[in-house]
């Protein structure tokens, strides 16, 4: 059986793409990242899907007149993929209404905190102001409000005495590069099922998806 295709979106380092290819060379994840678009031609992680043979677009928002221009042009390029699923892995730009139920149910975003705390920018700067011990990461389906997608999984990390936005961003990324292949083996294999805002998954060990804890190693 053909492997479920996925395109990948990018705006910069490409460490979540990286970690989703290396699951799939390591054979840990069933799919195949055929495409990698990015929105700036000097995005760090264009480079990493080209060194795996992965085909590479990019289309610039800053050339189209309208975000509901540059939209249209993002959305015809995924098309032309052919993805069973769209992974926005580092993707900086909002995503419009129309865009998003094109894609609808089949579009995940990881973002840099516990959801629902922290949406938008900022989160690790943020979650140390606040004084939280618990942080982390979510895969979130996306709608057309940014960051309140039905939750699909979240890894949390600690929040240590002396950290730095740094330490902080660094212990969570680890987070994020667990939890990323996570979700997408979860979608590709069919398990999730959307009710509503819930999001449930079939067939996995009993509880082995509420809250993975990254391996955090002690100072
Ligand atoms: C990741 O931390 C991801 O969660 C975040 O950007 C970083 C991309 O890193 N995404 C967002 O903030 C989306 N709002 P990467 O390019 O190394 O994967």
């Amino acid at each position: 059986m053909a492997l479920p295709r996925i395109t990948v979106l990018i705006s910069g380092r490409g460490s979540n793409l990286a970690a989703l290819l290396a699951a799939m060379d390591a054979g840990t994840l069933a799919g195949a990242v055929t495409t990698v678009i990015a929105n700036r031609a000097d995005a760090g992680g264009l480079a990493i899907a080209a060194a795996h043979g992965v085909a590479t677009q990019v289309v610039d928002h800053r050339t189209f007149p309208s975000r509901e221009d540059f939209d249209a042009a993002l959305a015809q390029a995924i098309d032309a993929s052919a993805p069973d699923l769209v992974v926005l892995a580092g993707f900086m730009r909002v995503l419009g209404g129309a865009f998003v139920r094109r894609f609808c149910g089949r579009l995940l975003n990881i973002h840099p905190s516990l959801l629902p705390a922290y949406p938008g920018l900022h989160t690790h700067r943020r979650a140390l102001a606040d004084g939280v011990r618990l942080h982390g990461c979510t895969v979130h389906f996306v709608t057309p409000d940014v960051d309140v997608g039905p939750i699909v999984g979240q890894a949390a990390v600690p929040v240590h005495d002396g950290d730095d936005e740094a330490t902080l961003a660094a212990r969570v990324l680890a987070a994020e590069h667990v939890l990323l292949p996570a979700v997408v083996r979860w979608y590709c294999s069919g398990r999730l099922d959307l009710d509503g805002r819930r999001v449930r998954i079939r067939d996995t060990d009993p509880g082995s998806h509420d809250v993975l804890f990254a391996p955090v190693p002690d100072p």
